[in-house]
């Protein structure tokens, strides 16, 4: 029996590969490289040690997809197959609502010709919009959102919610990330953006590295402690062991539609993250405040009880976790 994961060579999917691996399950990639490197696939098996079957394929593509289904002992599927930076979705959404939404309905729809009924869903904080309590809990309302990429993830959300009511025999679980950040301990795997990043972390580190002049911190006039922007910062490997929950809740136990928060409940500012960066690597992280980013929000942090309940997910790297790792994938990745 194999898990099957779309997108594993990306930056979430490449650390849960991992740590699927590391506890003994059996793991099918599947990946085209749109935002990612071939080279990922082998430092997944340098990392763990272990083996596994990978194809190059787009998920867009319905025989090629049959054929991993055909050739495989697949009996559940976690989906981190799209696209994700939110600018670029507002200039190509089209190209955005393709391969996420038709990817997802493509593998959707593979999985039911081939009586798969298993599906752990990458989704995102993004869907609650402009949050209007903090911390947020899963019933929150969702929408408002502000960018093809988070329509999509609401679009897929709905989707999985219709297949839900149409067969309960399907077991979903939709997994709303907050920020992850970070990187694998070894410095083999991490978020490695081809373009010049538009997430805080990424970009620190790129400054950090000397790689970029300052970091452009978006605005100091928020309704926050130091008026500069609060999110629920969560290190990768930690996200990562989250999807393992995901699919433990849905072998051994469960049956349903699920629906939980994956950050750590705590809300950091743009400079609590430059200061904290700062020190636990001791590099110069050179700032200067600009204006706000369009459709920014002040503050999104998550309430994570449910998932803390309902799977056992505690969060276990610290902030200090999240910037040393970091810079060590940057420093050995440059
Ligand atoms: N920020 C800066 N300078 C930068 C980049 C970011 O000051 O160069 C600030 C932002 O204004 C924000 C905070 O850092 O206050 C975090 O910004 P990110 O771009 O890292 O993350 P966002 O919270 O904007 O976006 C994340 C995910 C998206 C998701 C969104 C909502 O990257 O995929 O959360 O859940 F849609």
């Amino acid at each position: 029996m194999s898990i099957l994961v779309t997108g594993g060579a990306g930056y979430i999917g490449s650390h849960t590969c991992v740590e699927l691996l590391n506890i003994g399950r059996e793991i099918v990639v599947i990946d085209n490289f749109s935002n990612s490197k071939p080279n990922v696939i082998y430092k997944i098996k340098k990392i763990t040690g272990k083996d596994f079957k990978f194809y190059n394929i787009d998920y867009l593509n319905r025989e090629d997809l049959e054929k991993v289904f055909e050739e495989n002992d697949i009996d559940s599927v976690i989906n981190f197959a799209g696209f994700k930076a939110v600018g670029e979705s507002v200039k190509k959404p089209i190209e955005y609502y393709i391969n996420n939404v038709s990817g997802a309905l493509m593998l959707l729809d593979t999985m039911k010709k081939y009586n798969v009924k298993k599906f752990v869903f990458s989704s995102s904080a993004t869907v609650y919009g402009n949050p209007e309590f903090v911390p947020i809990k899963e019933d929150a309302k969702i929408g408002g959102t502000t960018n093809p990429y988070g329509t999509s993830k609401l679009f897929i959300e709905q989707i999985l919610q219709d297949l839900y009511k149409s067969d309960n025999s399907w077991d979903i679980v939709i997994l709303r990330y907050f920020n992850p950040v970070g990187a694998h301990e070894s410095g083999l795997i991490g978020e490695d953006p081809k373009e010049i990043p538009n997430n805080l972390m990424p970009y620190i580190s790129k400054v950090a590295n000397k790689e970029l002049k300052e970091l452009s911190v978006f605005g100091n006039d928020y309704d926050t402690k130091d008026g500069t922007g609060v999110r629920d910062y969560i290190h990768v490997v930690d996200l990562a062991k989250g999807h393992l929950l995901a699919l433990d809740k849905l072998d051994k136990e469960s049956k349903g539609l699920f629906i939980y928060n994956l950050g750590t409940g705590v809300g950091y500012s743009v400079l609590d993250i430059v200061n904290a960066y700062s020190k636990v690597n001791n590099v110069e992280v050179p700032y200067k405040i600009t204006e706000r980013r369009a459709g920014d929000i002040a503050t999104c942090y998550s309430d994570p009880s449910k998932a803390k309940e309902e799977l056992g997910f505690v969060c276990e790297k610290t902030l200090e976790d999240m910037c040393l790792d970091s810079y060590n994938f940057i420093k050995k990745n440059s």
